[in-house]
């Protein structure tokens, strides 16, 4: 290229215009390769004890915790849009929590009647059931605690006892978000060992020590209570080559599939982790993630739907086959061209 340009003078292109397929609505539909279905959507849901109960959560807008009567309908809801699971979180009583966090593995915890009236109800929608003492324990880790230290071992006997009840009760995938060392490996054995080889293991594997759970807590209660950080055993956020020994770990023991956490904010792990693994790669958009969609959006920032199907779209492009998302139901009905 030399000379002065002039809009006539246009040859560098090689005749290649990459806004041609941009043109219309139709051929831009033609050559889009990313797609998003409901089946690639989990949603979490919180539960609290109680008969019709719904509470929200401040820092979530537009989420509500659900008496477990109520967490039925909405499974049958999100059932009804092609959401394929529910991840489940229950807001333990604070008199339950406790510093050993032994209501983990109550087979009548709050949790595990979840998971039975759910699967009863809908046997068709998967069950996640999360796995960490955190929202157990009266300190919010999510490991025992010993002199200020997290125990690794000692807590990873808990975490296995409180996965086997969850799979009597119902759960078809334990997902361990506690990032203790080994917990995939133990959980397996156990679970095998009581006859639940059809029990799967989505393992939190990649889960760095972020801000951005910031409103999670307060929606299981865990976040007033907490001491301290999670930095001696969630992934620091500056490292990268990590998470991927992190997921060659959890397959060597067993996992089925693996998560990143946070999201957007680590798409870079996603991509790696999808270019290096041949398993299924989830990834959480996570409380904070949600939080910030909406008040941005409540700010008049921008569209909020508009938003929300971005950052969903983003996910599938960076190499998810799925997301943990708040926004499950609602973009489930976009996507089956409801109005919402
Ligand atoms: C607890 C757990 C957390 C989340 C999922 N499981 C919080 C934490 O590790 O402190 C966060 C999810 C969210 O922020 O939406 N082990």
């Amino acid at each position: 290229m030399s000379g002065t340009w002039t809009k006539h003078d246009m040859d560098f292109l090689g005749g290649h215009r990459q806004r041609r397929t941009r043109q219309a609505a139709w051929s831009r539909a033609m050559v889009r390769q990313t797609v998003l279905t409901p089946a690639d959507l989990i949603w979490p849901l919180f539960v609290i004890e109680g008969q019709n109960e719904r509470s929200a959560i401040n820092t979530m807008p537009g989420v509500e915790r659900l008496s477990i009567d109520l967490a039925v309908e909405a499974a049958k809801q999100a059932a009804s849009e092609g959401i394929p699971a529910l991840a489940l979180f229950p807001n333990t009583p604070g008199h339950l929590r406790s510093e050993n966090g032994e209501e983990a593995y109550n087979p009548d915890n709050l949790m595990c009647r979840a998971l039975s009236a759910i699967k009863q109800a809908v046997p068709d929608i998967g069950l996640i059931a999360d796995v960490a003492l955190d929202e157990y324990s009266a300190n919010g880790q999510d490991g025992l605690v010993r002199n200020g230290e997290i125990l690794n071992d000692e807590t990873i006997e808990v975490m296995v006892k409180s996965a086997i009840v969850q799979a009597r009760a119902g759960a078809d995938i334990i997902a361990p978000s506690d990032m203790m060392d080994g917990r995939v490996g133990a959980i397996r054995m156990a679970l095998d060992a009581e006859g639940h080889d059809k029990t799967a293991i989505m393992s939190y594997s990649a889960k760095y020590a972020s801000v951005y759970y910031g409103p999670f807590r307060e929606a299981v209660g865990s976040g007033e209570r907490l001491q301290g950080d999670k930095r001696t055993y969630q992934m620091d956020y500056a490292n990268s080559d990590e998470a991927l020994r992190e997921v060659a770990q959890d397959i060597d023991e067993g996992a089925d599939m693996v998560m990143v956490k946070p999201g957007m904010p680590y798409l870079d792990i996603v991509r790696r982790v999808r270019d290096d693994f041949n398993i299924p790669v989830f990834a959480y958009q996570v409380s904070g993630e949600y939080a910030m969609i909406e008040f941005a959006a409540k700010a008049g920032a921008f569209d909020r739907t508009a938003a929300m199907m971005e950052a969903l779209y983003a996910f599938k492009r960076a190499g998810c086959d799925g997301v943990l998302t708040y926004h499950a139901l609602e973009a489930a009905r976009i996507l089956n061209g409801e109005r919402v």
